[in-house]
């Protein structure tokens, strides 16, 4: 069991025992499309599969994370605490987003200097521009630990055996084959206008998309691969008319936002088509 190395809105920690109480008892690869700060992936520690992200800065950080954890860690040494240097980490990171073909050195620091921003910024957000600038203004903490070495080297194994990919979540009908199993937790629908969870990235992720993904996990039922999907309520209903899939909603005090300060009761839809009797049902003595 790893702990994530970064924050991230909808990070699913408090849920973890529900979730992984629908996976399989056994499983050939695992996949995760929309990683985030991969929770799920870190606790399990699986042997192979790939992982996912739309967002190509914290697919280069997983990257480096995986391939060169002491160049990054040595890296993340060089930071200070002041409100001035975070502006210039963020103008820097900015700049760096616009270079094509990215020599080594230039991607250990663009994933410093992520990490950085998500360890300093105002409540470990991540929000974007419509330039897609990273725009989060500087947070308040006596004493942010940038550094997180011990973490680092721990994520760095788990991801040994991941292949990486950046791109929209249907790459994985292309790497899922049967026996794998898929657990999507893409971004929520929000259930009210002031519960904007949609907003990781400049490229929000509407109603087509959920139909999408909805299309895509029966595809992938069809070929006997296993599927587990967590979202907010609103989604429910799209999955009515695939008899395969089990719809249960899940009650979970968790953090609202990313750094916990704000917590709340909040109802999670869980989507499987894992049949009861094939579930591991989670035991509470593994968290
Ligand atoms: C709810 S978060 C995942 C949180 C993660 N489970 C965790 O524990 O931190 C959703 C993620 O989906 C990514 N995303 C948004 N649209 C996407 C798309 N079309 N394809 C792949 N990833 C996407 C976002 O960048 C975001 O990191």
């Amino acid at each position: 069991m790893v702990d994530p190395v970064l924050k991230w809105a909808g990070g699913k920690r408090q849920l973890l025992p529900e979730i992984t109480a629908r996976f399989p008892v056994a499983y050939d690869r695992y996949h995760e499309p929309f990683f985030g700060g991969g929770a799920v992936f870190f606790h399990l520690e699986p042997d192979s599969g790939s992982i996912n992200d739309v967002n190509e800065r914290l697919v280069t950080f997983y990257e480096v994370v995986r391939d060169d954890p002491e160049t990054l860690i040595a890296e993340n040494r060089t930071h200070e605490h002041s409100d001035d240097y975070y502006y210039d980490a963020r103008d820097e990171f900015n700049d760096l987003r616009t270079v094509e073909g990215k020599t080594d050195e230039q991607a250990v620091r663009e994933a410093s200097l992520l990490l950085y921003l998500n360890r300093t910024g105002f409540n470990g957000l991540y929000r974007e521009n419509s330039d897609g600038e990273f725009n989060v203004p500087v947070g308040r903490y006596a004493n942010p630990d940038w550094v997180q070495a011990d973490r680092i080297r721990a994520a760095s194994e788990a991801l040994a055996g991941a292949t990486i990919h950046s791109d929209d979540f249907e790459y994985v009908a292309d790497e899922a084959t049967a026996g794998d199993l898929v657990y999507f937790d893409p971004p929520y629908q929000p259930v009210s206008t002031t519960a904007d969870f949609t907003d990781y990235h400049a490229e929000g992720f509407d109603r087509d998309d959920q139909r999408r993904l909805r299309d895509l996990a029966a595809t992938l039922g069809e070929n006997g691969v296993h599927v587990v999907l967590s979202n907010s309520p609103p989604v429910a209903e799209l999955y009515e008319d695939l008899p395969a899939f089990d719809v249960e909603v899940v009650e979970a005090t968790r953090a609202i936002n990313s750094d916990g300060d704000e917590r709340g009761e909040v109802a999670e839809v869980l989507i499987t088509n894992v049949p009861p009797d094939e579930r591991r049902r989670t035991t509470l003595s593994e968290f």
